[in-house]
């Protein structure tokens, strides 16, 4: 039966009736009855409340207060609450046992095995898993956690904090460690992890010279592969320190890389656990992106030790509290690591791909939600990447002084506390002496603002005018809505590409090179303009929204070849070639010739061939947009294989008319000597290959001859992944030699594994539904494991844009009754691949439909879990 769920609300929040000072867990751990034996320093802030523990499918065995076990009248007891009805009204000592069934936990949520490993997931709600208990984030404690296991099985027992003591248990064949962490937090924040380990070491030095020691544990084997991630991660502790003033706090910090993990990886305090493949990687088995996806991760939960643990949330409702600004610091990290301008144009990628389309969606939902029914299902785009946004657009009204003082509040303040985005912003607003209540609506209006500009040059006097509208459409729950402040970066163009001066801005809201726009319309005079100027806005995308300004295909091309803002170098052909795909789409539909325009191709060769421009830039500008890129700008009515046809017709134009000069592009870049993962390299490497790709448009022999020669000669993933994704994506007969002779080479390599399940399943053929429900059942696929089924299943919704919406409903079909059986082991992961629904509404009436059905049929199921109940009765909404 489906679990009752009553929707939390951020209005209903109310501070605990409980304290909980101190917790000492003892665990004794076994595959299916672990004993845990949890003694918490109880102290009331509301004496004589009844105290309600939370609990999930946890087997009570013990309970006293104050070493007396309590009548069984005192107490009621479910595996999903413990009720003490009188507890005492002076601080008391409760002591809980609990029995739980790791080996059966295949929610991978509280205490579970991964390829024998114990190991935990705490956040949002799993150590109620673990143990009855005030699982809520504003409850923090002192941890002293003993673990107690097989010496043979578990050789490694690790929690929070330092390790204080251990040994052997004398007469048994079992052993104890017992870790004290001195730092108050939440229950989410626990971590334990058992097993047979191997471990990497290293050391770092923090700013003020004490010794740390760096652990990184990983299955034995594959120690070398973890050198990347541990270069990473003193990269990071470093970069903490000079650029936030932040070190490290305890004498050890150590990551756990494990093969079944729900999400990338969690910032548990001291021991963050990580999902392998973000820890995991060589020459042979990773590509570059997955090195920077690496860096990225390492950084992120590391950058978590002050943003998230020293500094909590005070509840759910605030996870972009850490979230937002998590991603914010990792972003930045790598930008000051690698290309700034090149990993901007990145970011926004993803929050294209993966935040817009949610915000103009049935999942819509503020960057600070206020009402959830599951928290899992909130660790969304929009709160981490557009939460991010939002950071980055404080800055940039507060200026970098601003900023950092800002930051430097807050953790002054706000230290050891579980706090509220309230309290972040008040940091910010006393620093500086700014008024930040309007900048507030970004956390509670959903939607991306949509903003149009309009500009006129007088020659006579000089003057350019500028009109800014901004619009907020209705959101699920959120019909009307406020302006917002939207930072606009800009730049006025002048015909040799420099951008123009002026002597003043009149009209309001210009501060340097950026326009302040907080009204629904403002108009700006610039005065003192030589020339007409094009304008370049929303330079490094300053703002979260959407912007049409009008300008005409020669003043894109225009700022496609000289804008001084990288950014918007790339916007400005992103923007020429969705609209010359939209166009081409319509005319597939019609059954029209096609309208393409050479100017812009010209353009792309030009910009590629520019040695003057950083090739990582040019790999980005060479890299036309997606299928998925070209559905979310059209937006309504939305037809997949037209979309597809038109992108065709475009790729034949392209590799007809510069094809040759971008093979020679490939051949002249592509080879950059033995490998090594930095960013120039890595850049060429990009260049290379997204030049490849634009070459078998034609699908002509001697090009596609050239793809398959560098799958077979390439000697790193990044180049050999990359040939076969082109033959792959396109669906060319030689794909089927090159993915057998690429499973063989990884048979034994989970991840290398994954990135084969992902690329079978993106084929763009009428084939590759019956071959992806084929490989469901293939040796190397796993129905318990998050990786591979994102890899395989998660490949073909999302990425797989024909075959997934195929016309007659058979990929809704099938994905469908692989979420409803998914959701039985492992609700999370079931609701996450669900959201792949999320743009149904925008698909043309016939797949509508039939998507509609497949929801509607999930929806109807009644053994549901919450997470994929509140996914799908949302997205049908
Ligand atoms: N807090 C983790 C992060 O952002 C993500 C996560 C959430 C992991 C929930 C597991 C469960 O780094
Ligand atoms: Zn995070």
């Amino acid at each position: 039966m489906t679990k009752e769920t009553t929707p939390v609300r951020l209005s209903d929040y109310r501070a605990p009736d409980y304290a909980i000072d101190t917790v000492s867990l003892d665990f004794s751990l076994a595959p299916t009855a672990t004993q845990v034996t949890a003694q918490l320093a109880m102290r009331p802030n509301t004496p004589g409340a009844p105290l309600v523990l939370d609990g999930d499918e946890v087997k009570l065995i013990a309970i006293s207060i104050n070493e007396e076990y309590i009548p069984s009248s005192a107490y009621e007891a479910t595996p999903q609450q413990l009720t003490i009805k009188a507890p005492p009204r002076e601080p008391f000592t409760l002591e809980i046992v609990t029995e739980i069934n790791p080996k059966a936990n295949t929610k991978l949520m509280g205490l579970y095995l991964s390829n024998g490993n114990y190991c935990t997931q705490c956040e949002a709600e799993g150590f109620r898993r673990i143990t009855y208990f005030l699982d809520r984030p504003d409850v923090l404690a002192v941890y002293t956690t003993r673990i107690e296991a097989s010496k043979a099985a578990a050789p490694v027992l690790l929690s929070n904090g330092n390790r204080i003591d251990g040994g052997d248990i004398p007469g048994t064949t079992r052993h104890f460690a017992v870790w004290h962490d001195p730092f108050p937090k939440p229950s989410y924040l626990f971590a334990a992890v058992a097993g047979d380990l191997g471990l990497v070491e290293d050391s770092f030095t923090t700013m003020s010279g004490r010794e740390v020691a760096l652990h990184i544990y990983c299955e034995h084997g594959k120690e070398a592969r973890c050198a990347y991630a541990m270069d990473a991660l003193k990269r990071s502790m470093r970069w903490d320190e000079t650029a936030f003033g932040r070190e490290y706090d305890l004498d050890i910090f150590m990551i756990v890389a494990v093969s079944d993990f729900n999400m990338g990886a969690m910032e548990n305090k001291g021991l963050n656990v990580f999902n392998d493949k973000y820890v995991l990687a060589d020459p042979d088995i990773a590509t570059d992106a997955d090195y920077a996806g690496i860096e990225t991760v390492i950084a992120h939960e590391y950058f978590h030790n002050w943003t998230g643990d020293r500094i909590t949330c005070r509840d759910w409702f605030q996870l972009c509290l850490k979230e937002g600004l998590t991603v914010f610091r990792d972003q930045e990290f790598s930008s000051d690591e690698r290309s700034r301008g090149v990993k901007r144009i990145a970011d926004v990628r993803t929050l294209l791909a993966r935040q817009f389309p949610e915000d103009a969606g049935p999942l819509a939902h503020p960057v600070r939600p206020e009402v959830y029914s599951e928290i899992n299902n909130f660790y969304t785009a929009t709160v981490y990447d557009k939460g991010a946004e939002v950071i980055r657009m404080l800055k940039a009204i507060l200026g970098e002084d601003g900023f950092r003082a800002g930051m430097d509040l807050y953790f002054e303040r706000h230290d050891g506390q579980a706090v509220t985005i309230e309290d972040f912003l008040a940091s910010f607003a006393d620093a500086t002496g700014k008024d930040l209540s309007q900048f507030k609506l970004w956390y509670s209006q959903a939607g991306t603002p949509e903003v149009t500009a309009e500009g006129r040059y007088d020659a006579r006097r000089q003057t350019y005018s500028l009109s800014l509208k901004q619009s907020i459409p209705p959101t699920p729950g959120q019909q009307t809505k406020s302006p917002m402040h939207i930072p606009v970066r800009f730049g006025l163009v002048g015909p040799n590409g420099a951008d123009l001066a002026f002597t003043s801005a009149t009209g309001g809201g210009v501060e340097d090179d950026v326009i302040h726009l907080t009204e629904a319309a403002q108009t700006i005079v610039f005065e003192g303009v030589s020339a007409p100027p094009v304008p370049s806005l929303l330079r490094g995308f300053s703002a979260p929204v959407k912007i049409a300004t009008g300008l005409s295909q020669t003043d894109q091309l225009f700022l496609l070849r000289t804008d001084a803002d990288a950014f918007n170098r790339w916007r400005a052909s992103q923007q020429i070639a969705i609209q010359t795909l939209i166009a081409e789409t319509a005319a597939v539909r019609s059954g029209a010739q096609s309208k393409l325009d050479p100017a812009f191709v010209d353009a792309l060769a030009e910009v590629a061939e520019d040695d003057s421009l950083e090739p990582a830039f040019r790999a980005q500008i060479l890299q036309l947009p997606g299928e998925a890129d070209i559905a979310r700008e059209i937006g309504h009515d939305v037809d997949p294989a037209a979309i597809a046809g038109a992108r065709k017709r475009l790729m034949a134009m392209v590799a007809s008319r510069i094809g040759k000069r971008l093979a020679e592009l490939a051949e002249r870049t592509g080879n950059v000597g033995d490998y090594s993962p930095d960013a120039a390299s890595a850049g060429r490497r990009a260049l290379a290959n997204a030049a490849l790709a634009l070459t078998v448009g034609q699908a002509a022999p001697e090009a596609i001859g050239r793809v398959v020669a560098r799958f077979e000669s390439a000697d790193n993933m990044t180049d050999r992944l990359a040939a076969l994704s082109i033959l792959a994506s396109n669906g060319f007969e030689e794909r089927i030699a090159a993915l057998e002779t690429f499973q063989d080479r990884y048979r034994d390599d989970p991840l290398g594994l994954d990135k084969w399940l992902m690329l079978e399943a993106v084929v763009p053929l009428e084939t590759t539904l019956d071959r992806v429900k084929a490989l469901t059942t293939h040796p190397a696929f796993s129905l318990t494991n998050p990786n591979r089924i994102r890899a395989l299943i998660g490949g073909f919704a999302g990425s797989n844009q024909t075959q997934f919406n195929r016309p007659d409903g058979a990929g809704y079909d099938f994905f469908a009754d692989f979420v409803l059986d998914l959701d039985k082991r492992n609700p999370q992961t079931a609701a996450r691949l669900l959201v792949s629904f999320r743009s149904w509404k925008a698909l043309e009436a016939g797949r509508r439909a039939l998507a509609e059905k497949a929801l509607r049929r999930i929806a109807a199921s009644d053994s549901l879990s919450s997470d994929t109940r509140d996914i799908v009765t949302r997205t049908l909404a």
